[in-house]
């Protein structure tokens, strides 16, 4: 390890500005952000960018359904991302977006310089376009029986029941998504990236820069062939616009990694910093990417593949991982394990999945699991009980009985040593991304330091005449351990040390950084410290029955943030919940009950006559049981406009009224407030 100070910049992937953050990404903030505090706290000079991934069909669709324009709800998520992540001690030095002028630029430019250098191609390409909304389709919004199999209600691109993977205008009886019109195929040019002029390039780049378990990927894709890319949408489409060309936008991927450099463009000159010594081609500052497997393509061959033809620096790692499992399966929001990471902090602590995140991850991109008992276990068993543990029985003797001074000397220095000298491999093991190594060598020290404690039996010592100074030097080394400890899961735990940093008193020793990793060696002797508080709670079964259940409630409300935007099966497969087109496919109108009567023979039913604001509608609905006809004519209701229509024995029902209620005399229609019209739409 060099002792020389390194620069670095560091990303994690740009989260889609079209849902909410849920424990699954944070696999990703949460890694990220352990190896930066790492490199802060080792001297480094360490600067972390993220930003909001702001472009694509998803979003422009998602606004246009909440009736208000994308710069809107990129406003909205970029919030509430960032409340999110602030939630969990995600410390980015910046956070920006992928639209901004910053970005727009290097897009710009990047583009300009792989076109001049004839790197990029233009095809006319026919694609599925829905006439109504007059837009191209992209596969994920094309749906359809599967060619294969006939299975209904499938993607453009794949089949979720036999798996089979196709192009759009294979699907039989296709309909967008979007509208539900039916498709028609349409023709336009298109421009691409022309990946294959960097194989040789990607071949000996990627050896050097990607984990290992990776290259086996790339090595089936160098195999395939590498395909020319796509970069080119039609308006309307929510992003950039492509120098000359009106009307063509870049896709949402080309200008996604170029967010790194825009956020970091950005911090640079609000600070000062020049950003070509990072950019540059031959620049000698280090940069690492953090992403999931699942965008591996993107950031292993297209991105540096665009850095090369454009004359900038490659990354110098780009370290993927896997997925997160709960409880041994995919996130399910029918089993409340689809957890956001709001949800969360409602009840949880942070730092109890910082650091249960860390026990478990390893540098490869194996998925890691959650298991919700394990993880209690877990940060009890080390967290509480080892390492809080360890200054709760060592404070209160300092404090009462030598007025918090620590002793003049380590009784056990060897021990002392140790764990000092513990630190290098542990450093190793973070710097290596070998968290859960990093851990269990960590819980090492803390279990010598217990065992220490256990033995010396300080409160034994106590009670005895003329042993104070055994009890001091015991605690001395005791409280000194501690310290060693805590600074070695800083990374990991920043609240908790800060709070420890205090209950030092380390803020009087004159270090930039209480936790400056060299600094354990001098320990701490002749030194006041203030008085303990309980750094941490115990993880309590209930909290987390809590999380689950508000998971399980919050669906309703999440189902309409699903993200869409993921090229491959969306989290869960399973028909408990739908994506958001689906959702936007129902026609809720308010109605007014112009008339309500029995149904003759029918004992549930009763027959409505719904205004639509200049269209009726005969609809028969089930709530006989909790109202009598004259109750309801007059009301304003809710209806389902778009429903087809259904023969039932006493007539054909055009619709639906939406009630709320177990059922019986409780059920009550859905009113809107007064003003509402009928025939408005609900949105
Ligand atoms: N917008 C793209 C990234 C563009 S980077 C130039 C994207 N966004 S995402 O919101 O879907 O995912 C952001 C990151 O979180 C990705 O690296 C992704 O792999 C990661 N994860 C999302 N869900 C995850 C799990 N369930 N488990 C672990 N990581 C996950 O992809
Ligand atoms: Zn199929």
């Amino acid at each position: 390890m060099t002792n020389s100070k390194r620069k670095i910049l560091v990303t994690s992937a740009l989260p889609y500005a079209n849902g909410p953050i849920h424990l699954g990404h944070l696999v990703e903030y949460i890694q990220t952000d352990i190896w930066v505090r790492f490199q802060k706290q080792r001297g480094h000079d360490c600067t972390y960018v993220c930003a909001d991934d702001a472009h694509g069909t998803p979003i422009m669709l998602k606004a246009d359904q909440m009736g208000i324009t994308p710069e809107q709800l990129i406003a909205k998520v970029s919030e509430e991302h960032q409340r999110d992540f602030a939630g969990f001690m995600v410390g980015f030095d910046n956070y920006y977006s992928t639209h901004s002028p910053e970005n727009r630029e290097f897009a710009s430019l990047i583009y300009r310089r792989l076109n001049d250098a004839g790197h990029i191609a233009r095809r006319t390409i026919t694609q599925a376009f829905d006439p109504e909304k007059q837009m191209f389709l992209p596969d994920r919004f094309v749906k359809g029986e599967c060619p294969k199999c006939g299975a209904a209600d499938q993607y453009g691109d794949s089949c979720e029941a036999c798996g089979a993977t196709y192009s759009p205008t294979e699907l039989k009886n296709a309909y967008s998504a979007v509208s539900g019109a039916k498709p028609v195929e349409k023709e336009s040019e298109h421009f691409f990236f022309k990946l294959g002029d960097f194989e040789q390039f990607l071949r000996s780049w990627v050896d050097r820069h990607v984990q290992q378990q990776m290259i086996h990927k790339l090595n089936e894709w160098f195999d395939a062939g590498l395909q020319q890319w796509d970069i080119s949408r039609d308006a309307p489409y929510w992003g950039f616009e492509i120098p000359d060309a009106p009307g063509k936008y870049f896709y949402v991927w080309l200008d996604a990694p170029i967010g790194y450099m825009a956020s970091f463009k950005n911090w640079c000159d609000r600070n000062g910093i020049d950003f070509d010594e990072y950019w540059n081609a031959a620049s000698e500052t280090e940069l690492y990417h953090f992403i999931g497997k699942d965008i591996a393509y993107f950031h292993t061959l297209f991105w540096p593949a665009m850095l090369e033809g454009a004359g900038f620096r490659k990354p110098n790692g780009v370290f993927c991982h896997g997925f997160l499992t709960v409880n041994g399966q995919k996130m399910s929001k029918s089993r409340g394990t689809f957890i956001m990471a709001e949800t969360y902090l409602k009840y949880l602590r942070p730092e109890y999945l910082r650091y249960y995140f860390a026990a478990k991850l390893g540098s490869g991109i194996d998925d890691i699991d959650l298991s919700l008992d394990d993880f209690r276990m877990r940060v009890n068993a080390d967290l509480v009980n080892k390492v809080v543990n360890i200054a709760s029985r060592c404070a209160g003797f300092i404090a009462k009985k030598f007025d918090g001074q620590l002793g003049d000397k380590l009784v056990q220095p060897e021990l002392y040593d140790d764990a000092v000298r513990a630190g290098e491999s542990i450093a190793e093991a973070y710097e290596k991304r070998e968290y859960a190594r990093a851990m269990r060598e960590i819980m090492h020290v803390a279990d010598r330091a217990n065992q220490y404690i256990d033995a010396a039996e300080p409160w034994v010592l106590a009670k005895q005449e003329g042993r104070e100074q055994e009890v001091q030097d015991c605690c001395t080394l005791g409280i000194n351990l501690f310290r060693v400890i805590i600074s070695y899961l800083a990374p990991v735990l920043p609240q908790v040390a800060e709070e420890a940093a205090h209950f030092l008193n380390l803020d009087s020793l004159n270090l930039t950084d209480g936790f400056e990793w060299n600094a354990i060696e001098s320990p701490l002797l002749n030194h006041r410290i203030n008085k303990f508080k309980p750094l941490m709670q115990r993880v309590e079964p209930d909290a987390i029955d809590k999380v689950i259940e508000d998971s399980k409630q919050s669906l309703a409300a999440a189902a309409a943030a699903a993200p869409a935007q993921k090229a491959e099966p969306a989290q869960e497969p399973i028909a408990d919940t739908i994506e958001f087109p689906d959702f936007a496919k129902v026609d809720l109108r308010v109605a007014k009950i112009a008339k309500a009567e029995h149904v003759e023979g029918a004992d549930k039913l009763l027959r409505l006559t719904l205004d639509l604001g200049g269209e009726t509608r005969n609809v028969f609905a089930g709530i006989k049981s909790a109202y009598a006809p004259e109750q309801l004519e007059g009301k304003l209701t809710v209806m389902v406009a778009n429903l087809a229509p259904r023969k039932m024995k006493f007539g054909v029902s055009e619709g639906m009224v939406l009630a709320a209620g177990p059922g019986g005399k409780d059920l009550w229609i859905l009113e809107p407030h007064d003003g509402a019209q009928p025939g408005m739409r609900i949105k």
